[in-house]
């Protein structure tokens, strides 16, 4: 047994016993050791700000915990206002990730986001790949 294996199998027990011990907020919180950044631009392209994204919020609110705005009126999917076009990486965007959107948006061919309302999308840990940085880059609407 080489050192990697040895250290996956440390791993993969520490994940076992996490999953009896009902400690799954750890395991998300490894998933999401892996970097997203987030670039926000503005409707006229201008870059407003970048930020790493975190487990358990939506996009409005990291952005606001950056001092980002992205406006957001209803917070549940529902009026539009935080609309943002996804420009790189729709696949790890979920815009389904704490509501159902009560308004069409659009998806390309793959169905991956090509706009989410900010107020309710997240990110999809499931569709990472082994250890690789993502950058999504988001344009505000309004
Ligand atoms: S704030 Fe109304 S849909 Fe997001």
């Amino acid at each position: 047994m080489n050192l990697v294996s040895f250290f996956r199998l440390i791993f993969l027990g520490i994940i076992i016993y996490l999953n009896v011990c009902n400690e799954s907020d750890f395991i998300f919180y490894y998933i999401w050791n892996m970097v997203i950044n987030v670039i926000i631009k503005d409707p006229k392209w201008t870059e407003v700000w970048q930020f790493i994204a975190e487990n358990g919020k939506n996009i409005a609110e990291l952005a606001a915990m950056h001092g980002i705005d992205i406006p957001v009126s209803c917070g549940a999917g529902v009026c539009g206002v935080c609309l943002c076009k996804v420009e790189e990486w729709k696949d790890v965007v979920k815009w389904d990730a704490f509501n159902s959107p009560l308004m069409p948006l659009k998806n390309d061919e793959d169905w991956n986001p090509e706009e989410v309302l900010t107020c309710i999308a997240g990110f999809n840990p499931e569709k990472f790949d082994d250890w690789q940085d993502y950058t999504v880059v988001l344009q505000r609407a309004y």
